[in-house]
């Protein structure tokens, strides 16, 4: 069967700092995966080279079946399948949220203006911020704004979706509305590889938890067991300080 995702072996030097050193991850079709750990454990990292914003220093990582590390592999039609959302929300200021959500579907997919519009539409609707098409991104909200990438994202009608902390910079009031979407999304069945600290939606949405620290995979299993019967002293110890941040 092919994997969503298949990363072997995978490791990603800056200079001499081994930040990934030899990760091995799977995530199939449909299934929701987090990926937890300490600051500078190399989610991001991680999350970069799945879809090459970052060059992988050796191994493999195959999207759908298709080696993304091949040297002679078409990246455009990598990066078309595999939306991607991060911390900050990286909307172009000057366009409104309706046109940002246009504006890739016109350049990279060439869609017509109609067409994208539509698109655009039904994608804002369905984050619940159809009422805000015409606003700017300093007019909306943290959470409003962060939808408006998803739904841009969502718009490229993507096999699989990574998310980088999509909630980490929100006031916490705005965090419900946005793991909400990612619920949503996870229900229809897109497949999802999150870097996250919500716990709460980790154990409710996720298929697998896997938990980093320096730059390895330190354990990979459900949510019952990695979050609630941790194997590993650095897993317990790093669940203790996100859940208890008072210590
Ligand atoms: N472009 C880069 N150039 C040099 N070093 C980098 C680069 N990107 C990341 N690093 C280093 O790689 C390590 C892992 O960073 P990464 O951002 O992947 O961690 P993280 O687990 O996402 O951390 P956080 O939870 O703070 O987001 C860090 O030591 C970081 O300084
Ligand atoms: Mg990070």
């Amino acid at each position: 069967m092919t994997h969503a995702i298949e990363i072997k072996d995978l490791h990603k030097h800056f200079g001499q700092n081994e930040v990934l050193r030899g990760i091995d991850l799977t995530v199939d079709t449909g299934q929701v995966v987090c990926v937890i750990g300490p600051s500078g454990s190399g989610k991001s990292t991680l999350l970069r080279c799945v879809n090459l914003l970052e060059q992988p220093t050796r191994g493999t990582v195959r999207v759908r079946g298709v080696e993304v590390t091949d040297p002679d592999v078409d990246l455009d039609a990598v990066r078309r399948h595999i939306g991607m959302v991060f911390q900050q929300f990286n909307l172009f200021p000057h366009m409104t949220a309706l046109q940002n959500v246009m504006i890739a579907q016109q350049r990279v997919l060439k869609r017509g203006r109609r067409e994208a519009e539509v698109v655009a539409r039904d994608n804002l609707e369905k984050v619940g911020v159809s009422a805000k098409c015409d606003a700017f991104p300093a007019q909306l909200s943290g959470g409003q704004q962060q939808r408006v990438a998803i739904a841009r994202a969502l718009a490229m009608n993507p096999d699989l979706m990574l998310f980088d902390e999509p909630t980490s910079a929100l006031d916490p009031e705005l965090v419900g509305d946005v793991l909400a979407v990612m619920r949503k999304l996870a229900e229809e069945g897109m497949t999802m590889l999150v870097v996250t600290h919500e716990m709460g939606f980790a154990r409710q949405v996720a298929d697998r938890v896997v938990f980093m620290d320096g730059g390895g995979v330190v354990e990979d299993g459900p949510p019952d067991q990695v979050i609630g019967d941790p194997q590993h002293e650095r897993t317990r110890a790093f669940l203790h300080r996100v859940l208890h941040p008072e210590g």
